[in-house]
């Protein structure tokens, strides 16, 4: 069996539900508190076994690369302050056995491009895609659960998906299949944001992916789409005619961190569970936000 080990985290999209914030910074970095939306999704693959982090990266590049890069000055400032926790907390962020790679997408022209400028860098194995800004709480990390449902099925092809209104099919990917087990299907059917009375189903696809290197064959063969891009959806939906695919619910809430209200939601959230300001922050929320900032 083929250990996964490798993920993708696509970060050069133009972020434009965030302008102005995103005119010169990733949505990406984006923080919920103090902690950027890419360390989240860094963190969860970490715990899911994973050693290889490829970033494909845009024209805002330098802020992802900079913040999983030793910060010398900082660290020496930090220590030279003897302020050892903030040290140890930078420094310990990343363990060593770690790697990092940082690929260009010098044009955005889709998340299934995206995934194809790490084809080089992932070889013939199964890899994972991350996308940074569908930010999931869960007890066990996401790519784990997936991981776990991919081992399960013969190294299969793992989606992570969650039920939507159908109002809502057309910001997703939508798939329909065959129940395999309780919350896993084999996915027969996948469709990139289609019009709710098109929609085969309300199963939408998250941020979260287990894929088979075949989809690199896949996303070079199908060509742009409409509007001039690769989409990952399209990929995977060729990929079906030649292997299994399945799709899983899994265990956690997700915020969509790509819209405001969804990361407004998520910086609530996860204010309230936070370690320094969490307990006053809920107090303050609870109490009808009257004290003071
Ligand atoms: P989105 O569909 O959310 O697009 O991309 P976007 O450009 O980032 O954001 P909006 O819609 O303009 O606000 C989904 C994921 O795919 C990455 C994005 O960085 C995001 O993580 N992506 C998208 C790329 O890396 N390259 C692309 O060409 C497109």
């Amino acid at each position: 069996m083929q250990k996964v080990r490798k993920a993708v985290f696509p970060v050069a999209g133009l972020g434009t539900r965030f302008l102005p914030a995103t005119k010169a910074t990733p949505k990406e970095m984006l923080p919920i508190v103090d902690k950027p939306l890419i360390q989240f999704a860094v963190e969860e693959a970490m715990q899911s076994g994973i050693t290889d982090m490829v970033f494909i990266t845009g024209r805002n590049k330098r802020a992802v690369e900079d913040h999983f890069d030793t910060a010398y000055e900082l660290e020496a400032e930090l220590d030279l302050r003897n302020n050892d926790k903030l040290l140890a907390l930078v420094r310990d962020m990343f363990p060593s056995h770690i790697r990092y790679v940082f690929i260009r997408q010098s044009r955005a022209l889709g998340l299934g491009h995206a995934v194809l400028c790490a084809k080089h860098v992932i070889g013939d194995e199964p890899f994972a895609v991350l996308l940074a800004d569908d930010l999931i709480d869960s007890k066990a990390p996401v790519l784990r659960q997936l991981i776990d449902v991919s081992n399960a099925h013969q190294q299969a092809s793992v989606l992570g998906v969650q039920d939507v209104a159908r109002s809502e099919t057309g910001s997703y990917g939508i798939v329909s299949g065959h129940p395999l087990a309780d919350g896993i299907e084999r996915v027969t059917h996948i469709v990139e944001k289609p019009r709710p009375e098109d929609a085969p189903s309300t199963l939408a696809i998250v941020g979260r992916y287990i894929l088979s290197p075949r989809v690199f064959h896949h996303l070079e063969q199908i060509g742009h789409d409409g509007r001039g891009e690769i989409q990952l959806t399209d990929g995977i939906a060729s990929l079906l005619s030649e292997e299994t695919v399945v799709a899983a619910r899994y265990e956690g809430t997700r915020y969509d961190c790509g819209s405001k209200l969804g990361y407004l939601k998520a910086m609530v959230e996860f204010g309230r569970k936070h370690g320094e300001v969490g307990e006053e922050f809920g107090q303050w929320l609870d109490n009808g936000r009257k004290s003071p900032g």
